[in-house]
């Protein structure tokens, strides 16, 4: 096989791959799919408390994964938690500390947060901040006396969701199931 440098063609057409298992994909496959976040339209913006609110994109239960977006809508506290898988997230807008770590994160930047880690996200940005996630595994959320007070997890995420639809006559969306 050649060494690739660059891929081979830029021609703006579908080029049919022979895969020998494609229909197995079909059969098996949740298949990849576009989730809207500039809009209210896929997925609406669900209270987290006072100041702050989920737009949920994913929901993974084979793996306990959920992907959404985070906002804190002025300065503000997400209370001390602690992580038992990774978290990937993105800075959209604002900007984001922890009280554990020496790191500003501003729009642009790569948050990454592993099992183990327990922290406190503060922002005192004017207008708080926008983090996109892709979550894994539980999120254990502790009160100020370090008691945990509940468990976060991909089935939480969904019924935060779904609880809100119900609630507000909306339909829920079967493209946020992978
Ligand atoms: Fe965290």
């Amino acid at each position: 096989m050649a060494t690739m440098t660059a891929p081979p063609s830029d021609k703006a057409e579908i080029v049919d791959i022979k895969y020998p298992y494609k229909e197995i994909v079909e059969r098996c496959s949740p298949a990849g799919r576009y989730i809207d976040a500039q809009t209210d339209v896929d997925s609406p913006w669900v209270p987290f408390g006072p100041n702050a609110a989920i737009k949920h994109l994913a929901f993974d239960v084979r793996r306990n994964l959920y992907s959404n977006i985070l906002w804190v809508k002025s300065p503000g506290v997400i209370g001390t938690h602690f992580h038992r898988g990774t978290i990937t997230m993105v800075c959209l807008e604002g900007s984001v500390r922890y009280l554990e770590y020496d790191w500003v994160a501003s729009p642009g930047g790569l948050i990454l947060e592993v099992p183990g880690e327990s922290h406190t996200l503060v922002t005192e940005h004017p207008e708080g901040c926008k983090l996109f996630g892709w979550m894994e595994g539980p999120i254990d959320f502790y009160d100020g006396d370090a008691n945990l007070v509940e468990t976060v997890d991909v089935f939480w995420m969904i019924n935060h969701y779904e609880t809100h639809c119900r609630d507000h006559q909306m339909k829920i969306n079967p493209k946020l199931y992978l």
